[in-house]
């Protein structure tokens, strides 16, 4: 009988039922990965005790790394925002041990399983740390991310000295020019990522967040650099908004013009809307 109704009606009708009927399951599996997000992320001391059980030095850890109440205010924006019926796709910019990265890619994972984030990082000696690559890629495996995970290892832009051309060890203490200039030699890694992922017309990110660099003028052009790989209403969270580094919130105060708005702030991390 069935099938004799279908022989009948015209197959535009048949299509609209089907698609219809389609969109039961449809909901029914927005409504899983919502529930899935509703699920607490990765407590932050766990992933600090993850990489203090690997012998990093847990200060250098904490400090390195932003803060779980600002780490928690991103995620309740990308719960409360994002189309849960696909995967989202993240860029991540600065991932010294992979504690952001981690967060942020297990809550995307929660809101659907098919998310994906790209990671950028020059893999440098940060805070005393060496190889922080080998921590990420550790972490991820153990946390069952590897696979929401890309890694490009190198510099968002151009090349720049680790550090911010600082000595964290030693009370962040700026460095003098010939110890720049020693380190610049003794560095390497691939630059001008974030240009080569446009070439590769990668994909349009739901949202990025940059904690690389912090020159000002480094971090603007990021920002420009960005925009082009962004879907229009998704965000860019920068990581210290904060009088601690009054440069960089001057520079997330100018985004609110043509391509960006600015959306929130939390006193550390700032959000603009993509435009
Ligand atoms: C403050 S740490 C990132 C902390 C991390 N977001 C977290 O909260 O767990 C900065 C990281 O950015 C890296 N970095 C420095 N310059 C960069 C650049 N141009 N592009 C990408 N990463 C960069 C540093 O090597 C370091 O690993």
């Amino acid at each position: 009988m069935k099938q004799l109704v279908k022989y009948i009606l015209p197959h535009g009708i048949v299509r609209l039922v089907q698609t219809r009927q389609e969109r039961g399951y449809q909901r029914g599996r927005a409504a899983i990965q919502g529930k899935n997000a509703s699920v607490p992320p990765i407590a932050h001391t766990a992933l600090i005790d993850f990489v203090v059980s690997r012998g990093v030095d847990r200060t250098q850890a904490r400090e390195g790394t932003m803060p779980e109440a600002s780490l928690a205010f991103l995620a309740s924006i990308l719960v409360q925002y994002s189309d849960s019926s696909r995967g989202l796709r993240g860029l991540h910019v600065g991932n010294f041990l992979g504690i952001s990265l981690t967060y942020l890619a297990d809550v995307v994972r929660k809101i659907h399983a098919a998310s994906l984030v790209v990671s950028v990082d020059p893999n440098l000696e940060h805070r005393g740390i060496q190889h922080p690559q080998d921590h990420v890629c550790s972490m991820l495996d153990h946390f069952g991310l590897s696979g929401n995970v890309m890694i490009c290892c190198g510099f968002s832009h151009e090349k720049n000295v680790s550090n911010d051309g600082r000595n964290y060890l030693e009370n962040y203490r700026l460095l003098e020019s010939e110890e720049v200039e020693q380190k610049i030699a003794q560095e390497h890694a691939p630059h001008s990522v974030i240009e080569n992922l446009k070439q590769l017309q990668v994909a349009s990110f739901d949202f990025a967040l940059i904690d690389g660099n912090h020159e000002s003028a480094y971090v603007e052009n990021e920002l420009g650099k960005i925009y082009p790989l962004m879907r229009k209403g998704g965000f860019v969270f920068m990581d210290d908004v904060s009088e601690g580094w009054p440069m960089i919130k001057q520079v997330f105060e100018n985004s609110n013009q043509s391509f960006y708005r600015s959306f929130e702030a939390d006193g550390r991390v700032g959000v603009l809307e993509v435009l």
